[in-house]
């Protein structure tokens, strides 16, 4: 798949060597502004409440770590939206006081690649963390099934967690248990390898207070942390070895130094380890030298993390993972003109909803922000929200490139001068931003925080918008105004509370209408057909399987518009049975043999060896369907 915005050469910045940030952006005012909203605030901390009248806690437990153990729940009003919770006792005040930093750390870090904590509860002696759930297990468990990881998948991997890295550093935080145990994949199909790092149990704010403790695991501590004394500090480089530990367990499925602790230090101190022979001999030398570079005695020797994400291991087109199409690109970035003409009361409402959303409904926003954050930290500056409008439409006037820099301000929704992941997701989610119920529902329980009863009041939205953070920016009849506009628009019957049914009639109401007010032009070639994509992906979660369907047959008339537009094509049926024994889809013959074309079959949304999405829709009633007519198909 064609890497829409070129940046895997590193497009932009020079990039031989160690390419300089780009020049910060300081926030330049301009008129019709939105206030400041901080998103982060959008989280949920309950106390004393009961979790089990929200969620419905499995008895198994998924995941145990050295503090908690990790449980799936279904939220009880909306079965389909699964989370992972993470229980842990509070055994004295210092734990008390970790937890709390963990919920800090991890409400403060907003990036595709680090696990979303959706909402905290405390009762009693127990602490609830609810996150998104990645429901593809451990990368630990991936090595142990299979030995090994591939050098492109390893690859992939390393630079997701090199970027969460980068920019949990920059906010002056470090990990301190970089391990495969505490990064997970989000999806249970092997051919996606979106992970995320959890865990932030040991982070620090280095910025703050001095790092001394001797933390973390042994096979992959940094040999300063291991020697850490009271008196002498390390820095986020600790962090750096556990990465090269990481790629070396991940390529060879054998961790580098063994033995006791004390011979463990002593070949870690003379950097002695093994990376000759099998499998090394069919590891690439960039990947060997990576490791090299980040397995030094000496933190200051250690490659920094910005040299890191310019390494040609990770920067090679083959280790990149998938890219965005160019029709998903457009259309994310169509959304985001959009959104910054929408009203304040609106732009809080999706963003409530875009903080509760997880890597399940941004899996084409993702690859669209990743693109464009060409220096990978993890937050987009005007000149890469610019380059990504000029790569994608070809602008280039000065009145164009202005009027890019009034949308900037107006997504710029904390107003920290950066394009932040979660206000990207807002902007650019469109109006699927209605469809999905339970989505929704997060975001009103993100505004139900007082009595938990299901209605929301003006004050209830006044707390949440008023808490300290925002009123650096918000004077209280400023938010008073907000809420007021907020109760006006959903309050259909007038009674002073917002029921859901309300906030829903609202949510769609003015998603659909700011879609076509904002946005009069044709949709552009591949818009419809990314819609319906969209559309069908849906359908899919939902388990609606005719929609699906229906959605299919539709996306194979779309299929056939003018010049450049993607033909019909004519699919086979597939032969043997129904696809592979995962259960995947899998692709057929086609009568244009460069298109990549997959049909709806199986389950999962698992995605082909060239990047695409592969769509799919419930096996039973479509693998009828493909016998029965001439196939649906999707075109991508
Ligand atoms: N959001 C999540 N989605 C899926 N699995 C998770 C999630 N968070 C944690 N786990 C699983 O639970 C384990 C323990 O969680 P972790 O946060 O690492 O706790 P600990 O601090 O006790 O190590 C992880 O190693 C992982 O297997
Ligand atoms: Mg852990």
């Amino acid at each position: 798949m064609a890497d829409v915005f070129g940046t895997s050469e590193g497009s932009g910045e020079a990039n031989d060597g160690l390419a300089p940030l780009p020049s910060p952006v300081s926030k330049t005012k301009t008129e019709g502004v939105r206030n400041s909203v901080n998103f982060r605030n959008f989280m949920p901390e309950h106390i004393n409440k009961e979790i089990t009248r929200r969620y419905n806690i499995d008895k198994c437990e998924i995941g145990a770590g050295g503090y908690g153990k990790v449980y799936i729940a279904k939220d009880r009003h909306f079965e389909d939206r699964l989370v992972a919770i993470k229980k842990v006792v509070k055994h004295d005040a210092q734990k008390t006081a970790a937890f709390r930093c963990e919920i800090e750390i991890m409400k403060e870090l907003d990036h595709p690649n680090i696990c979303k904590l959706l909402e905290t509860y405390e009762q009693g002696r127990f602490m609830f963390f609810v996150m998104e759930f990645c429901e593809g297990g451990e990368v630990f468990d991936r090595i142990m099934e299979t030995g090994l990881i591939a050098e492109d998948i390893t690859a992939d991997i390393i630079r997701q967690v090199s970027t969460a890295l980068k920019y949990a550093h920059s906010r002056g935080i470090a990990h301190r248990d970089m391990k495969p145990e505490n990064i997970v994949f989000c999806n249970s199909d092997v051919t996606n390898s979106h992970v995320k790092v959890i865990d932030w149990g040991l982070g620090f704010y280095f910025g703050q207070t001095r790092m001394k403790s001797a933390v973390g695991s042994l096979t992959y501590a940094a040999p300063e942390v291991l020697e850490a004394k009271e008196t002498e500090e390390y820095s986020s480089a600790c962090d750096l070895w556990s990465l090269g530990i990481v790629a070396y367990v991940m390529l060879c499925g054998k961790p580098p130094f063994w033995g006791s602790h004390n011979e463990q230090l002593k070949s870690m101190k003379q950097e002695r380890y093994p990376i000759t022979g099998e499998p090394w001999t069919s590891i690439s030398a960039h990947a060997k030298d990576f490791i090299k570079r980040l397995l030094k005695k000496r933190p200051d020797q250690r490659m920094s993390i910005d040299k890191v994400l310019m390494h040609p291991w990770l920067t090679s087109k083959n280790n990149m993972g998938p890219a965005a199409t160019k029709a998903v690109a457009q259309n994310v970035l169509s959304n985001l003109k959009n959104f910054s003409q929408t009203s304040q009361f609106f732009s809080i409402c999706v963003t409530s909803v875009a903080r509760q959303l997880d890597h399940r409904h941004l899996r084409d926003i993702h690859l669209v922000f990743r693109e464009m954050d060409t220096n990978g930290d993890g937050t987009l500056d005007i000149e890469e929200v610019k380059e990504g409008f000029k790569k994608i439409y070809g602008m280039n006037s000065s009145q164009e490139l202005t009027d890019i820099e009034a949308m900037f301000n107006k997504l710029d929704i904390d107003g920290s001068g950066a394009i932040d992941y979660t206000e990207f997701c807002a902007a650019g989610i469109g109006e699927k931003v209605s469809c999905q119920e339970y989505v929704l529902w997060a975001a009103f329980k993100t505004f139900d925080v007082q009595d938990d009863n299901g209605q929301i009041s003006k004050d209830e939205i006044m707390q949440v918008l008023g808490n300290k953070d925002v009123e650096k920016a918000w004077s209280k009849d400023v938010c008073s105004d907000v809420a007021q506009e907020i109760m006006d628009m959903c309050d259909g019957d007038g009674n002073g509370e917002i029921d859901f049914e309300e906030w829903m009639t609202m949510m769609r109401t003015a998603s659909a209408k700011n879609g076509i007010e904002a946005d009069e032009r044709e949709p552009e070639i591949g818009t419809q057909e990314h819609e319906l994509v969209e559309a069908l992906q849906d359908a899919e979660v939902t388990g609606k399987t005719g929609k699906a369907y229906d959605i299919l047959l539709d996306l194979n008339r779309v299929g056939a518009k003018g010049d450049g537009a993607p033909q019909p094509v004519v699919v086979k049926k597939p032969t043997g049975p129904r696809g592979p024994s995962t259960g995947r889809a899998q692709e057929v013959s086609m009568t244009k043999p460069k298109q990549s074309i997959i049909v709806a079959y199986g389950s999962g949304l698992p995605r082909d060896g060239t990047g695409s999405d592969v769509v799919d829709a419930r096996a039973g009633t479509l693998t009828h369907a493909l016998c029965a007519e001439s196939p649906p198909c999707v075109l991508l």
